[in-house]
């Protein structure tokens, strides 16, 4: 072979490189945004299931974890309080509107129907837990509704043009286009059709959220739970742990292990003669809480705050709150009981 024609045939296969290198560059870039956009769309389907399938979600306020009592545990230290007043008037509605708002746009973003109105639900719903569940999160980038606030902003911009209904549905709007049909006989048979869609997912999402909520994990009521025996709930197992009780003056706390799980748990004296144990666990990733101080116990993790006397969340970005254990006084002696909540 001469060597004009090595040279030919070694620019060629440098070309075909380099061709095959800006293929894969432009697959990359077409489906950048596919991984944040299943994340958020299932993390949002899974919260709102999470939400209608747990019983206490609507429960009433004497339910720490109920809506109610979290949306009023937040709102004095809210920049948007104000507006709070409407949702703690109908908690029920306010609950479930938030609770289907997530599912239509967790599965609006994954199936990519009308993107960018999904994306655009998604960050208002994250601005407005940023604004009051996340606010007093300090560092503010502890929070993480803030992070997912930002992460919406991506395909609130570019929507969701891949691997979606939204791009079925300008796929075949541009066939409408060539072969004649009338501009708006084309958007309105896109509006349509996408119109009728999100009816359907929407039925579907309405259905799915519907059977989650009856058939969900079975929170009790407030009711139900302050008339349940506290003997039916399971006992630590192995001898009750025990401490003085003049080592729990009140406000203070002493630390016990629930023998069953090994975990550091807090007898508190919130009130005198009053005890109770509480869980050093924090509901929001499992960091262990600091002593009782000043009716409140801390989370150093991520600044969720307990209420002393009941384990309550005072701030998040904890939603539930600690778990409580019965406490006995035997003579001078404090023991730990069973796991009440
Ligand atoms: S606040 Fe995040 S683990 Fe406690």
């Amino acid at each position: 072979m001469s060597e004009a024609s090595n040279s030919v045939a070694v620019d060629g296969g440098a070309a075909g490189r380099a061709d095959r290198a800006a293929q894969r560059r432009a697959f990359a870039s077409r489906y950048a945004l596919l991984p944040l956009r299943l994340f958020l769309g299932v993390t949002f389907v899974y919260a709102a299931l999470d939400k209608l399938s747990d019983g206490h979600y609507l429960a009433g306020s004497g339910d720490p974890a109920s809506f109610v009592s979290q949306t009023q545990a937040v709102r004095a230290g809210s920049p948007i309080s104000f507006l709070l007043g409407p949702a703690l008037d109908a908690p029920t509605l306010f609950a479930l509107a938030i609770a289907f708002g997530e599912l239509a746009v967790g599965l609006g973003t994954l199936l990519g129907l009308w993107g960018r109105v999904a994306a655009l639900g998604g960050a208002l719903i994250n601005l407005s837990l940023w604004l009051t569940v996340s606010w007093s999160v300090s560092p503010y980038y502890l929070g993480n509704d803030l992070a997912y606030l930002m992460a919406w902003t991506p395909l609130l911009l570019a929507g969701t043009p891949y691997l979606s209904v939204d791009g079925y549905l300008a796929a075949r709007a541009g066939r409408d286009r060539a072969r004649g049909l009338a501009e708006d006989r084309v958007k309105r048979r896109a509006l349509v059709d996408g119109g009728i869609a999100a009816v359907a997912i929407g039925g579907a999402g309405l259905l799915t959220g519907s059977l989650t909520r009856t058939f969900g994990r079975g929170g009790k009521s407030a009711a139900k739970q302050s008339a349940a025996p506290v003997s039916s709930a399971p006992a630590p197992a192995g001898p009750a742990p025990s401490v003085p009780a003049a080592s729990v003056p009140v406000g203070g706390s002493a630390q016990v292990k629930d023998p069953a799980t090994g975990d550091a748990v807090y007898i508190v004296q919130p009130k005198a003669g009053q005890y109770c144990g509480l869980s050093s666990v924090c509901t929001h990733s499992g960091c262990a809480v600091d002593a009782p101080k000043n009716g409140q116990l801390y989370c150093p993790c991520h600044g969720s705050r307990f209420d002393a006397a009941t384990g309550a969340v005072v701030n998040g970005p904890a939603v539930k709150p600690l778990p409580r254990y019965g406490v006995t006084k035997d003579g001078d002696q404090l023991k730990l009981g069973p796991l009440q909540s």
